[in-house]
């Protein structure tokens, strides 16, 4: 981390793709497409964008600018700036902590799907309870995220991270186009099923673009809010000190308004194009039902999408997992990254032995969350009306109910205490136009306080 602060990022370029190495991951493929699915396709589609525009430029702003300006890490920047303030760098700390818990949970799915269409086995992968019956069993899923884990902590650990970065800037476009090629793919599917109704992948584009407001209740409402601000944090990795860290590594030369832009449309489309390649074909092959599968989604979908390509889609499924391995690899390297660097500060240990422990750390709680699906399973209905298991139990509490509260507090902090301007300095350093000043402080000092505390209190389950 040391070394990493003095020689900074190269350049804008440099910065941008590192944020959106850490930013694209498993949250723009597998979380956005299936809580679009869930609530419904076009409203969700429709909610989130509007929020990247406003909510997600203003945190994002926030964030980076918070980092450059005081050019500290997330644990002391608020400090730094205002001591009494300074509990909400703290605060953030917890949300890297929850999330290291199944993060490489998911990376282990992934990875177990790479290695299914590596072994030529991809027809197997789109029979209909292939996943159930994976997740459910005791030692696969454990086996594959140790592996995801290792890796992840081997990167860590001998601080290539750098490294890794670099290989990010071949593989992040190289998905992009793949994610494009499929959602085209998709949608010219068609199928029949047992009833003899058939769905083509047009009806399903539908469903993903054209808002229904039928039957919309004000709670209804607001949990798409909640389900749609949940993912624009755990998308753009923002309120969770990770983009402060990134910030200060930020030269003051690079254009943080421009950089902001791109990382924003970055993110967003890869989550768009992911949810065009993954709902119109669940809606092909399983109809509305299918939509409500939850965390399953991608994996019950994708393959089914590769099968229907005959020979063509055992190829596409190898390079296609692969490519989502290394966007699950380089956020997990970030946010694991985070928790060594906050913990040596905190406990003042070398960077070796502290990523041991985050390790042990990851690895513990990684296997509680697998065996949630088998010996420790539950079924729990969670405030916003989903029924979840540990893994969901975990997402929600660091995306929906600590991130509202983060934001909600660094809102009133930055809006109000130091007031807007401060940042917005910070954006214009070096005669940078900032286009969205004025929205920027209106949405900090009133926008985002209310919605924040409306959602807070909405994730305790207070208006449902
Ligand atoms: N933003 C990453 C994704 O979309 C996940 C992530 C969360 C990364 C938190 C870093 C911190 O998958």
């Amino acid at each position: 981390m040391e070394n990493k602060k003095k020689s900074g990022f190269t350049g804008s370029i440099g910065f941008v793709l590192a944020a959106a190495g850490s930013a694209v991951g498993v949250g723009n493929i597998w979380r956005f497409p299936y809580l679009a699915a869930r609530d419904g396709g076009g409203l969700f589609l429709l909610v989130y964008l509007v929020l990247v525009l406003t909510f997600g430029f203003t945190l994002l702003t926030t964030d980076i600018a918070l980092g450059r300006k005081t050019g500290k890490n997330a644990w002391n920047a608020f400090s730094c700036v205002c001591p009494r303030w300074g509990f909400i760098g703290k605060l953030t700390f917890l949300v890297p902590v929850i999330i290291m818990t199944y993060y490489s949970v998911i990376g282990g799915w992934v990875l177990k799907y790479t290695s299914v269409y590596l072994s030529g086995r991809g027809a197997k992968a789109a029979e209909d309870d292939f996943f159930i019956s994976f997740i459910t069993s005791k030692a696969a899923p454990i086996v594959f995220m140790l592996i995801f884990l290792a890796i992840t902590a081997f990167i860590v650990y001998t601080g290539v991270e750098k490294g890794v970065e670099r290989f990010s800037t071949i593989v992040m476009p190289g998905l992009f186009v793949m994610i494009l090629g499929i959602a085209l793919y998709s949608l010219t599917l068609s199928h029949t099923d047992a009833s003899g109704i058939t769905r083509t992948g047009l009806d399903g584009l539908a469903v993903y673009l054209i808002p229904d407001f039928k039957g919309l209740t004000f709670s209804r409402f607001l949990n798409i809010l909640l389900d749609a601000m949940s993912q624009l944090f755990f998308s753009l990795s923002v309120s969770m000190g990770i983009m402060i860290t990134y910030g200060s590594y930020v030269k003051k030369d690079v254009n943080l308004n421009k950089s902001i832009a791109q990382i924003e449309f970055f993110d967003t489309a890869v989550a768009f194009l992911a949810g065009l390649m993954i709902i119109p074909a669940i809606y092909v092959f399983s109809g509305t039902d299918g939509m409500a599968s939850g965390p399953s989604l991608m994996f019950v979908s994708l393959p089914k999408v590769f099968s229907s390509m005959g020979k063509a889609g055992i190829i596409v499924g190898v390079i296609f997992f692969l490519m989502i391995l290394l966007a699950a690899l380089t956020s997990c390297v970030s946010i694991m990254e985070t928790l060594v660097a906050n913990c040596s500060n905190i406990f003042k240990t070398s960077r070796k032995k502290t990523s041991f422990w985050i390790s042990l750390y990851s690895a513990v709680t990684a296997i509680l969350i697998c065996l949630g699906y088998n010996i420790f399973y539950f079924e729990l209905k969670l405030p916003n009306g989903s029924v979840g298991q540990l893994l969901d139990i975990m997402d929600y509490i660091s995306n929906s109910f600590l991130m509202p509260l983060i934001s909600l507090l660094t809102a009133v902090f930055i809006g109000w205490v130091i007031k807007p301007k401060w940042i917005i300095e910070e954006v214009e350093t070096g005669n940078v136009k900032f286009g969205r000043k004025k929205l920027y402080a209106f949405m900090i000092r009133y926008i985002v306080p209310v919605i924040m505390s409306i959602l807070f209190l909405q994730s305790l389950g207070l208006f449902s």
